[in-house]
């Protein structure tokens, strides 16, 4: 169909994966605004090979693509970097409309696979670090375990070479047009692959942290990964950001996150803004968790060095908003951040209890930024003052950095 167009990467490596602009939420739980690209690649030559799939409901478009470069109708190898079925969604469909194809996996994707597809034949296993020759190609295999599934693995194809990255380098969006970096919003794709990178694979930043020592080893011209554009231009950058979120690295600023329900809470959170940015903090961001999306703050959290959570009670436990963030910072694993803690309350305290117990949990995960403060009501006399102080010492610690 025209607009299905194949799209060369090189003489031999082309982009047949599909973009998604209908899908609202990724897992059933992650904004989409800007839609998500599912990137599929076809290496032609004396083996045609497949790079992963692409989701299922989008598969037609990716099957015409695929079809158009192999008139012959002639598939050798699938390589499935990735079980998750925003990958591997249409593997069935290709083995039914090319069952010689052999499926190249190492031995948890083999299990996967005939698990989701009960298929069991045809598959060759790779194992990490292992090369293989496809035709004319040599592929090297490093496995990936848990960036972000357990059979996650990268492919390298040595003579181009071209990493074909999976979920690694991914992000949110789908390509406008331009498939290419050179091609790109940078400011938009970059800020998407970070919201991708923390609430996806954040929680296993440190495999992920492993995963790129594997990566940087190779000598890359170009990277493909399953989502977001190609890098040809500067795959280094990439590469140097992901490192920077891996470490956990973090900058200079203050996530004041707050749960309110009739006001007073909220004129805290405020009043709490107002004097960090007096006390020089240049970047400070305010979110209503009543009304902001989780992935956006998650990442502004994991960005800045400091967080303040200002919540009230609600029957007699911690307001639900606030909870919900908490449940995922720590489903995130983040740590080396800095943290002030503001409960309220109207006739039973809960809220800051149960950040503290947070916080404790967390075993020196979080740095707690004295003093913790819990107000009844809306502050008066004194407290004035206490909650000065802890935007002092918020700003002083993050200043610190
Ligand atoms: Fe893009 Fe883990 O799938």
């Amino acid at each position: 169909m025209p607009g299905n167009d194949a799209i060369k990467i090189s003489d031999s490596i082309f982009w047949v994966g599909v973009q998604d602009r209908e899908t609202d939420l990724f897992e059933g739980l992650w904004p989409l605004p800007y839609g998500i690209a599912y990137n599929s690649y076809l290496l032609t030559g004396e083996a045609n090979i497949l790079v992963d799939t692409v989701k299922g409901q989008f598969m037609d478009s990716f099957l015409d693509r695929v079809a158009q470069l192999l008139p012959d109708r002639r598939l050798d190898y699938l390589v499935v970097n990735h079980m998750e079925p925003d990958h591997a969604g249409s593997l069935g469909v290709i083995r039914r409309l090319y069952p010689e194809v052999k499926i190249v996996g190492n031995a948890k994707t083999a299990e996967m696979a005939r698990s989701f597809f009960n298929i069991d034949d045809n598959l060759i296993t790779v194992k990490d670090g292992e090369t293989i020759e496809l035709g004319n190609r040599r592929f090297t295999f490093a496995l990936t375990p848990m960036v972000h599934w357990p059979e996650s693995m990268v492919a390298y194809d040595t003579d181009s070479r071209t990493l074909f990255s999976s979920d690694i380098f991914g992000g949110f969006a789908a390509t406008e047009g331009g498939i290419f970096d050179d091609e790109a919003d940078l400011a938009l794709v970059t800020g998407e692959m970070m919201r991708y990178f923390v609430n996806i694979v954040g929680r296993f930043a440190d495999p992920a942290k492993s995963a790129l020592a594997r990566v940087k080893s190779l000598d890359i011209k170009t990277i493909c990964p399953s989502h977001g554009p190609v890098w040809r231009r500067d795959p280094a950058h990439v590469i140097g950001l992901y490192e920077k979120w891996s470490l956990q690295e973090t900058e200079d600023g203050v996530v004041v996150a707050y749960g309110s329900m009739y006001g007073n809470t909220r004129a805290i959170a405020e009043r709490m803004a107002r004097a960090l940015s007096e006390r020089g903090v240049s970047r400070v961001s305010v979110y209503d968790m009543s009304r902001s999306d989780l992935s956006v703050v998650a990442t502004d959290i994991w960005r800045n060095s400091g967080l303040i959570v200002v919540s009230c009670t609600y029957n007699m436990e911690l307001y639900p908003p606030i909870a919900r963030l908490i449940h995922h910072l720590e489903s995130k694993k983040m740590r080396g951040r800095y943290i002030g803690l503001c409960g309220t309350y109207s006739w039973a305290e809960a809220s800051l209890r149960e950040m503290s117990d947070f916080v404790e949990r967390g075993k020196g995960n979080w740095m707690l930024v004295e003093p913790k403060i819990s107000i009844k009501t809306s502050p008066k006399g004194d407290e004035f003052e206490t909650l000065e102080l802890l935007a002092s010492n918020m700003a002083a610690a993050v200043k610190r950095q």
